[in-house]
């Protein structure tokens, strides 16, 4: 006889293990089915977390290595130890994985390791690593299996010279020429990580901007500040094809006008986007529609056309984002469990971890125009803001788009210091539909980066 339960989800990354939890605390017998012996998905294993902790170690060494200089501070011999930087971000990531674990454990939900496929809208069998199979049922069930890599027809993965993110985040030695096709989160954060270790990284970007979906203002200056962390970029620009150079890659590049060049590279970083999960689990039989890119087709409540199968995060539309998941994960268990529970997609916030780092949250200017909506924007620069003069990090600057008249916060973007954690405030605001008028009487503490936000706010009043 099967084991039963009245939720399981399939895939405990942060949609799944959160909505997990979720479920397990509205009272429902759940269980979380898992096929890595660690759960956490990709963002805590090979995604979000592990590139987070190498982008702040290196940072820390290239401030030690350039900047330190301008706070009168003299420092000789820096040098760096990859395999210490390896096993601390391996010490962060196993800490953060077992606290999932106790944490589903903890709050009651049956974690299962192996790999799941449904047999029918209410069971599921799982494979054990093992070997051995069993079979679950379930009143319902959340698909929650995320994503993988993007692959080039002409440039499989080989592990070696041709990696995915996943092997990115653990060469031995710093590639001395990689490359990297694909301008967007991957190829900024991992690109920033090896050019400080001593790489000569070069992003190789079909669109004519690198992190195209950001405001243009945004884009453009993230690439000028990158370059002079020495970032090689080169925008509409299409690899067409490759092949093998001995012990390098070599890459064909179609910049345009018809022209063809060549580049050779130690390790080749293909980011050019990732895909959903929905392959190989018992969805095609089961007629689940998916649409002609993979992802699970849901209606609001997250529900399949199957009834009782409802999926989250990166299998459905939308960003592909570890909190965005999480959102829907709690979202869809709670509508299940008969409470009103919403993501509001317009409050998403959008972070990439460079130097400076960049955050956004709502409509860009290029989207504004496009939807022809009125909209007025000030910028207030960060060589503005007596904290960041302080803190040595002056680049970048708060940009807020509004509505006419009270100004209605429409977008909020953001290069400069801290903006990860700047941005919080602004998805605040726009959650709440606020107006420039009420951020800008927030007060802020004196001296802060969040200033900046205040002023641009205020700003925003004093234009005609
Ligand atoms: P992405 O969608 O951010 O960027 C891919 C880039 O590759 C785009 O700029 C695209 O125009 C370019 N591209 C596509 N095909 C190309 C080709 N043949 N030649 C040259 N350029 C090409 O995807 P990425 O960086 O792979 O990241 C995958 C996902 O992971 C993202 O959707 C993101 O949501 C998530 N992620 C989020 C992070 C964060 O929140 N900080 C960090 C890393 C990843």
């Amino acid at each position: 006889m099967a084991e039963n339960f009245d939720l399981i989800v399939i895939g405990a990354g942060p949609g799944g293990y959160v909505a997990a939890i979720r479920a397990a605390e509205l009272g429902m017998r759940t269980a979380c089915i898992e096929r890595d012996p660690r759960p956490g998905g990709v963002c805590l294993n090979i995604g979000c977390i592990p590139s987070k902790a190498l982008l702040e170690s290196t940072e820390h060494y290239s401030v030690a290595m350039n900047r330190l200089g301008e706070h009168a501070i003299k420092v000789e011999g820096v040098s760096i130890d990859l395999d210490g930087l390896m096993a601390r971000k391996e010490r962060i990531v196993a800490g953060l994985t077992g606290n999932v674990r106790k944490l589903m454990e903890g709050g009651g939900v049956r974690l299962i390791h192996g790999s799941a496929r449904l047999i029918s809208a209410s069971e599921i069998e799982v494979l054990a690593p093992d070997g051995t199979s069993a079979r679950y049922g379930a009143k319902w069930i959340l698909l929650a299996t995320g994503s993988e890599p993007v692959q080039l027809p002409f440039l499989p993965f080989d592990g070696r010279r041709v990696v995915s993110s996943t092997e990115a985040l653990a060469f031995k030695s710093a590639p001395k020429r990689l490359g990297i096709i694909g301008g967007g989160y991957i190829g900024l954060e991992l690109g920033s990580v090896w050019a400080r270790l001593g790489s000569n990284v070069t992003v190789i970007e079909v669109l004519p901007r690198i992190a195209f979906a950001l405001d243009g203002q945004v884009s453009r200056l993230l690439e000028r500040l990158l370059r002079a962390e020495d970032l090689n970029f080169r925008t509409n620009t299409k690899v067409i094809r490759a092949e093998d150079a001995g012990d390098a890659v070599r890459l064909f590049l179609d910049p345009g006008e018809g022209r063809e060049e060549q580049a050779e590279f130690d390790s080749v970083l293909v980011a050019v986007g990732r895909r959903p999960l929905s392959k190989g689990m018992g969805l095609e039989e089961l007629n689940i529609l998916l649409d002609s890119q993979g992802f699970v087709r849901v209606d609001e409540d997250y529900r399949t056309n199957i009834a009782g199968v409802y999926a989250i995060g990166d299998l459905v539309p939308g960003p592909m984002l570890a909190h965005k998941a999480s959102a829907e994960g709690i979202a869809a268990v709670e509508r299940i469990a008969g409470l009103a529970s919403e993501v509001d997609y317009g409050a998403i916030p959008a972070v990439i971890y460079t130097s400076p780092e960049v955050a956004s949250v709502g409509k860009t200017e290029e989207e504004l125009k496009t939807l022809g909506v009125d909209f007025k924007s000030a910028v207030f620069p960060f060589r503005g803001s007596a904290r960041a003069q302080c803190l040595g990090e002056t680049d970048g600057f708060v940009k807020i788009l509004a509505g006419p008249g009270p100004g209605r916060i429409l977008g909020v973007h953001i290069v400069g210091p801290r903006a990860s954690e700047l941005i919080a405030e602004c998805v605040t605001a726009i959650k709440l539909h606020m107006n420039a008028q009420e951020l800008s009487r927030v007060v802020h503490a004196h001296p802060t980066l969040s200033e900046a936000v205040h002023e641009s706010a205020a700003m925003l009043l004093r234009r005609p």
